[in-house]
């Protein structure tokens, strides 16, 4: 079986990355819009053909999910005998649950419409790795965190890792153990969408350089509230590594208010480059060809996968 290589428009330069990674064009894609705002895709050449689509959901989340359950449409009735999603950021994530009665839980309507068009999905690094169980095709779930704790070990020597809020513990141990370093926790209370409290620190960070450790920022309110408070508790210098850099507003003036030493991301979300401090990042390319080889050759994928 032939494997084809296409992309929407959420990371078209991660796309083009991936491509070169493997060694390979992208197929013919087009993504146009109608007047009146509905989209107009097309994927003409796939018949036959292990088809992975590279397209993530960051925002517009709502116009790249459309765009990939087309492409995927596309695909099938081009004849492909397989369509991969291949989601480097997977929208909706956080809504895991109710967060009171009353409300949906958007990950799990996202999760059916995406199994209902695809064959199997790929993820990196997803909010919560329980997500998986909301898809009813198969999800490979890569792990984007030992990239960036490569990225981040030359200045990571001595630090205290430090997981923004509960939820983020497990992560904090994967890099702390990558990297042979201590664990501490920020307890947070999240008061609005744009607003956090951060309520105290757990673990002992006086006079130790941290390292804040998170999935994504996306108004910046978790990882500003969790250096302030990192700071009033005594830590000296401060670094933030997070995968998906969603940097809505007002990301950017928290971010740049910090005295961050590095703000280490991945490519996963196309972000405009923000300037203090400078975002360095991570290309997932090879990580993704490295993940599309293996599953067009059924290889094993556990060296690439995030811990369950
Ligand atoms: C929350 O559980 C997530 O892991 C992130 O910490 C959070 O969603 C980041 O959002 P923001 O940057 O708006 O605080």
């Amino acid at each position: 079986m032939r494997l084809a290589l296409a992309a929407g428009t959420s990371t078209p330069e991660l796309a083009r990355a991936t491509a070169c990674a493997l060694g390979r064009d992208l197929e013919r894609c087009t993504v146009e819009r109608f007047p009146d705002g509905e989209l107009a895709v097309a994927l003409p050449d796939v018949r036959g053909a292990d088809v992975y689509l590279i397209q993530g959901t960051p925002p517009p989340a709502h116009d790249h999910l459309a765009e990939l359950l087309l492409l995927a449409d596309a695909a099938r009735r081009a004849g492909a005998a397989r369509v991969t999603g291949v989601l480097p950021y997977v929208a909706y994530a956080r809504q895991d649950r109710r967060g009171a009665e009353g409300e949906g839980v958007g990950g799990r309507v996202v999760a059916d419409q995406l199994s209902a068009a695809l064959d199997r999905v790929v993820a990196v690094d997803l909010h919560t790795a329980a997500l998986e169980g909301f898809f009813s095709c198969p999800v490979e779930h890569l792990a984007a965190v030992p990239l960036l704790a490569a990225r981040v070990r030359p200045l990571a020597t001595g630090c205290v890792v430090v997981a923004p809020d509960l939820g983020a513990i497990g992560r904090a141990r994967h890099y702390a153990g990558l990297l042979g370093l201590d664990v501490a926790a920020v307890r947070k209370r999240r008061l609005s969408g744009r607003e956090v409290e951060a309520l105290g620190v757990d673990g002992d960070v006086r006079g130790r350089d941290v390292l804040v450790v998170d999935d994504m920022i996306s108004t910046g309110a978790t990882v500003a509230a969790a250096v302030n408070a990192l700071r009033g508790a005594g830590a000296r210098r401060a670094a933030v590594v997070a995968t998906h850099p969603l940097l809505v507003p007002p990301a950017e003036e928290l971010l740049g208010s910090l005295d961050l030493d590095a703000l280490v991301v991945s490519d996963s979300v196309r972000t405009a480059a923000c300037t203090t401090p400078p975002l360095d990042v991570v290309g997932l390319g090879p990580l993704l060809a490295d993940a599309i080889g293996r599953l067009h050759r059924e290889a094993p994928m556990a060296q690439l996968l995030a811990a369950t």
